[in-house]
């Protein structure tokens, strides 16, 4: 396996890229940048972005691509990123994926792999209405799911397990709408080159992991 790999995961809201990511970017010591997460924390630290991004988060829009792809290449350029990264939630629009092709050609970097994850729509709203985040280190639950040990608190850190704003239902449907007309292109657009993997995003986490990390390792089926 290459030392510096660089992962795109594509999905829809709640298919489970977080929870993927997580555990590749620990596994192989990748960066994972999530741009929900840093979106996320800018508005809870109420900076100008947090201010700029706060209600189209919670309505369930896109943030601006110019804004998008100046974050991207500000965190592409930290220190930690240059082991390889996984990007989460980037890129989002064809727009975006196209600033991404001409801003790693500049860094002579390319993408290893590209995975999209399969998983169908009602469950893909059980899961986010379901969801819970740790707010301390940000670790993910899930009411039926991935049930912590003691309710509301961590299993790692003990910290309060919280709702995302943008996760009721109503909010839910309309990323998903959002993800269909928007991010669900991104398919086709990556389809053609051979880093493109489809993804059966709907078994256990593990069943998940284990089957992406076959690809890595080159044993991969389709
Ligand atoms: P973001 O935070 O990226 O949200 P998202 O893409 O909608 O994805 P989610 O975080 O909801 O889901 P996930 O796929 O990571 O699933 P997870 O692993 O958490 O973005 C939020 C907002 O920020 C956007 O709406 C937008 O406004 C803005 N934004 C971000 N990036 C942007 C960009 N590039 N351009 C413009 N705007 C941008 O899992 C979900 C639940 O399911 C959990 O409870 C988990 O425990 C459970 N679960 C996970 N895997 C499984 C499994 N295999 N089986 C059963 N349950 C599972």
């Amino acid at each position: 396996m290459t030392e510096s790999m660089r992962i795109i995961l594509l999905g829809a809201p709640g298919s489970g890229k977080g929870t993927l990511a997580s555990r590749l970017a620990r596994e192989f010591k990748l960066a994972h940048i999530a741009t929900g997460d840093i979106l996320r924390r800018a508005v809870e630290a109420g900076s100008v972005l947090g201010r700029e991004v706060e209600a189209v988060m919670n309505q369930g829009g896109l943030v601006p691509d110019t804004v998008m792809v100046d974050l991207i290449a500000d965190r592409l350029a930290q220190p930690d990123a240059a082991r390889g990264f996984i990007l989460d939630g980037f890129p989002r629009t064809v727009a975006q994926a196209m600033a991404l092709d001409k801003l790693l050609d500049r860094m002579s970097l390319s993408i290893d792999h590209v995975f999209h994850l399969n998983v169908p729509e009602e469950d893909l709203v059980k899961r986010s209405v379901g969801r819970r985040v740790c707010s301390e280190c940000g670790r993910n639950y899930h009411l039926t799911g991935a049930v912590p040990r003691q309710a509301d608190r961590c299993d790692e850190c003990g910290g309060e397990l919280r709702e995302r704003d943008d996760d009721g239902e109503d909010t839910v449907r309309r990323r998903l709408k959002v993800y269909q007309d928007s991010t669900r292109p991104l398919a086709e657009y990556y389809g053609a080159c051979g880093a493109f993997r489809e993804v059966d995003g709907t078994p256990a986490p593990d069943v998940v992991y284990h089957s992406v990390t076959g690809w890595l390792r080159g044993t991969g089926r389709r």
